[in-house]
């Protein structure tokens, strides 16, 4: 735990590596017991519906085997949501999802589709697991994440990782922050995540609002270089410094 800031490290790529060739190797179960020897405090994986990276199977696996809680990603799909509720991972994020997209773009649209995502959260919460919404830095989206009674919400970090200019960097932080207090003083959980690195991760392991960070591809590259051990030693080290300073 980094001083009240979880980190989830997200393993999907470990088996886009794998069925890059359809081996069995490497083995994400591995992967994620190193991250966790590593200080990871929990496990995320995203089942897409083209089974692009993670499969049924590592979901299964994922989920008896390990010493923290695994948060399962997926989108607002009858399949996906029957897969979870047999295989009842402690955590779910619903998310959006489209077949073509090289990873998930946006917030999910909760205001446009309040009844449908209340009834998947009402689904999940009756199967025991605690649901988050990765949503857009948006207060509309916040208004409509509180009327589905999930508990958490995760804020899409993507805008900020990829501003290019300071100013809209700023901007993106800003949007960022006044959307994690003020769920914060609605009750809700607040998460944050995607694009997060080394680099840029410091101004969002700063918002103390913020209780889990998800963070995979940068520290799945990193690993190539480092290990995965170092690679998660180092983003956990990123965030302690980020908070205690
Ligand atoms: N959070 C959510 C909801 C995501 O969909 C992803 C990407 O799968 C992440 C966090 C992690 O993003 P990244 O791989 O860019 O660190």
């Amino acid at each position: 735990m980094n001083n009240g800031l979880r980190l989830g490290v997200n393993i999907d790529h470990v088996a886009t590596l794998r069925q890059a060739r359809g081996t069995d190797y490497p083995d994400v179960i591995e992967a994620a017991n190193t991250a966790i020897a590593a200080g990871a405090d929990g496990i995320t994986v995203h089942l897409r519906e083209d089974r692009r990276h993670i499969q049924d199977k590592d979901v299964e696996a994922l989920c008896d085997g390990l010493s923290v809680p695994l948060n399962l990603e997926m989108a607002v799909a009858a399949e996906m949501l029957g897969i979870a509720c047999a295989v009842k991972p402690p955590h779910c994020c619903l998310v959006p999802e489209k077949r073509e997209e090289l990873t998930t773009e946006g917030g999910l649209d909760v205001a446009g589709q309040v009844s449908r995502i209340r009834d998947a959260c009402q689904q999940l919460a009756e199967a025991c697991i605690r649901v988050s919404l990765f949503v857009d830095p948006d207060l509309d989206q916040l208004e409509a994440a509180l009327i589905t009674g999930a508990p958490v919400i995760e804020i899409h970090t993507g805008c900020y990782a990829d501003a290019t200019q300071l100013s809209e960097r700023d901007f993106e932080l800003k949007r960022i922050q006044v959307m994690a207090e003020r769920a914060k003083q609605a009750g809700l959980e607040v998460h944050g995540g995607h694009g997060l690195n080394l680099f840029n991760v410091d101004n969002i392991a700063r918002i103390h609002e913020l209780s889990e960070l998800n963070i995979g591809h940068s520290i799945v590259a990193d690993s190539v270089f480092y290990g995965l051990r170092n690679a998660v030693i180092r983003m956990s080290d990123a965030i302690k410094e980020a908070r205690y300073r």
